[in-house]
């Protein structure tokens, strides 16, 4: 067993249900099994830099297993080696490396191995603390599921239940009016929750920014549907997805943040412009931040249980700088740096891509 003490526990990023299961599992294995301290960092690396962190104990973690959110609270503007310090004369934030501060905070509250519960972000900011000599584990959440090296993340399976849920619900709706019903579903630049959601409830039109659509060919294919007697199409829209040759429909620049791209509205401008096409009626529902809310579904409870079980057996035995992940349905862990500065994409011939096809499912491309 490698000579650790005490840990640094810290939720980064966008949150996602599941994130209170992995704080409990990591403090409690912690405490429980191995008899070591843990300290609660708040939101995220921001608490490093601000010096904000308490004990947690088995009781703290206590009944959080299905709470949504985390109680450590999150922060996706807090990466140290680029940190907003303020603003210059036009407004324009002033970035500063501030890791020292983290190493020193951290070195002085004792942690021993940081846990980093987070997304592609806050693994290329424990990735960069790592280098500098803080021992990092990361364990990947993300509804958007484009974690490098891993099949899944905690936080996706609870999204996809509840983008499918919002797509069955649109369904009944679109029918009655017999409408074209567009529904935007998160992902940045990756389309596995569209693409999981869109096969889970049947949608017609399956839009991810991995397979550039053709408007044309989104229009004719509702019009074809209506001809066959089917007087409603269902779009699932992912955030990024953009038209061939066009670009994403960007919603806000978030300049203080590592990643400030925040994208949202395509649906708005794809309805309006199939309705222009084809005389249809259409509309657009954004699902937006509830994707991230609520009670994790019970494999999402599984999966941050098991990871969080994984990074403190790494952390035991002294495999720092690492993040579990899982490949091939099992618990693993591939090195920080591998994760670091990547994403996950969908793969234009994945098995779910040709799935959806074969149902008779459109991604919107010329053929
Ligand atoms: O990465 C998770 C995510 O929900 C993305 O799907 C989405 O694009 C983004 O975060 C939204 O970020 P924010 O919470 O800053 O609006």
């Amino acid at each position: 067993m490698a000579k650790i003490r005490r840990i640094g526990v810290l939720t980064g990023g966008g949150d996602c249900p599941g994130l209170n299961a992995v704080i409990r599992a990591v403090t409690k294995t912690a405490i429980i099994q191995y008899g070591l301290e843990v300290i609660g960092i708040e939101d995220g690396f921001l608490g490093l830099i601000e010096n904000r962190m308490h004990p947690l104990t088995t009781e703290t973690v206590s009944n959080i297993l299905t709470q949504g959110g985390t109680i450590l609270g999150t922060s996706n503007k807090a990466d140290p080696a680029r940190f907003a310090v303020g603003k210059d004369k036009d407004g324009k934030p002033i970035f500063e490396d501030v890791t020292d501060r983290v190493l020193k905070h951290a070195s002085d509250a004792g942690i021993d191995v940081l846990m980093c519960i987070g997304g592609d972000g806050t693994m290329t900011a424990a990735s960069t603390v790592a280098k500098k000599g803080l021992p990092c584990i990361g364990l990947p959440k993300t509804i958007d599921n484009d974690l490098m090296h891993s099949e899944i993340t905690f936080g996706f399976q609870t999204a996809v239940s509840i983008a499918t849920e919002a797509l069955d619900r649109i369904h009944t709706t679109a029918s009655s009016h017999h409408r074209v019903m567009l529904v935007e579903i998160m992902g940045r630049n990756a389309g596995w929750l569209t693409l999981h959601s869109a096969i889970a409830s049947g949608a017609d039109v399956i839009l991810i920014p991995e397979i550039p659509f053709d408007v044309d060919v989104v229009g004719e294919y509702c019009l074809k549907r209506n001809q066959r007697g089917k007087r409603f199409t269902i779009i699932a829209v992912a955030e990024g997805a953009k038209p061939i040759g066009g670009e994403r429909v960007v919603n806000r620049v978030v300049h203080d943040s590592p990643d400030p791209i925040r994208l949202g509205g395509v649906s708005e401008v794809l309805s309006a412009q199939i309705s222009e096409r084809t005389g249809l009626e259409s509309r657009a529902t954004i699902l937006g931040h509830i994707q991230r809310g609520g009670t994790p579904v019970a494999e999402d409870r599984v999966l941050a249980t098991s990871f969080g079980c994984r990074a403190m057996e790494l952390a035991t035995q002294g495999r720092f700088n690492e993040v579990v992940v899982m490949q091939r349905g099992e618990v693993t862990s591939v090195p920080l740096e591998a994760v670091a500065n990547q994403q996950r994409l969908v793969p234009p011939d994945h098995p779910l891509v040709k799935a959806a096809m074969a149902v008779g499912s459109t991604f919107g491309a010329p053929k």
